[in-house]
């Protein structure tokens, strides 16, 4: 069935990608992110690939958590009402505990788990209103094992996969369906080199995933499937030093 979804930090990445994804199938869309001009070729490139595609853009910094919800229900009013809100904005950055990286710590917070909350919120009481909807949290695997360098991303992912967790039990009665994703290595320009980290997925390839575990209402969802679901098991007994090697 037709449906119009909205995506956060649509302008690159997983994000674009699920824009494409979403369109090929059919369903109409708002895109959000902080760069406009991105935005606009995007919707210029969606359009002549799905003439029946209705596209609307909007920006949105979700470092600004009080301009999240205002910003978020003119779009869902100038849609005319939406079905879907992918929570996926989001930042990551090689941070050093104890070494001067608290102001770069802080703003993975800001925007990975404060800006998520906002959008998860505004998503929410527009889909109260309704009487039903779905919200898709693009959380990460960082956020079932601690990785060095990584504190504040993992810290982040696993305290919007906890509250994305709660956010699916409050919610379920309302017929609002709260899926939690969880990407393995996805090749975009998150962090420099990424397609050298093990089982690197394309970013279209993981989009594909998320849209399929969503129709399908999943609570949970690893992409790519596999590996990452044989593995995730092992995570525990992963020895640190492999992950200082990787880091
Ligand atoms: N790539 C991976 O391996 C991987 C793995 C696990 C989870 N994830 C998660 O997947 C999500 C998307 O990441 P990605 O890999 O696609 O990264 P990306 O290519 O760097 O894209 C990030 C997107 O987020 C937007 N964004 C960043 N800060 C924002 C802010 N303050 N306000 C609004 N939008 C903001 C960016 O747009 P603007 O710059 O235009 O605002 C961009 O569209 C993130 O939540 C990330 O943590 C990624």
């Amino acid at each position: 069935m037709q449906q119009t979804v909205v995506i956060t930090g649509a302008s690159a990445g997983i994000g674009r990608a699920l824009a494409f994804e979403f369109a090929r199938r059919g369903h109409h869309l708002g895109l959000t992110a902080r760069r406009l001009a991105v935005l606009e070729t995007l919707r210029t490139e969606l359009q002549a690939a799905y003439p029946g595609c209705k596209i609307e853009i909007t920006p949105l910094d979700v470092d600004q958590d009080d301009s999240v919800a205002p910003a978020l229900h003119a779009l869902f009013d100038a849609l005319g009402g939406v079905d879907t809100v992918v929570v996926n904005a989001g930042i990551n950055d090689f941070t050093r505990v104890g070494r001067g990286d608290f102001a770069k710590e802080k703003q993975v917070l800001q925007t990975n788990l404060i800006g998520a909350i906002a959008t998860v919120n505004a998503a929410a009481e527009h889909f109260l209103a309704r009487g039903k909807g779905r919200i898709v949290g693009i959380s990460s695997l960082a956020s079932l094992k601690g990785m060095p360098k990584q504190a504040a991303y993992c810290a982040s992912k696993a305290a919007f996969s906890m509250y994305l967790e709660s956010a699916r039990a409050e919610l379920r009665r309302k017929n609002i369906q709260v899926t939690t994703v969880l990407p393995g290595f996805v090749v975009t320009d998150i962090m420099p080199d990424i397609a050298k980290y093990p089982f690197a997925a394309s970013a279209s390839d993981v989009a594909s995933e998320i849209v399929t575990a969503t129709e399908k209402g999943k609570a949970i969802a690893i992409v790519p499937a596999y590996p990452w679901k044989w593995l995730r098991p092992l995570f525990s007994l992963i020895p640190d030093a492999l992950w200082r090697k990787l880091a």
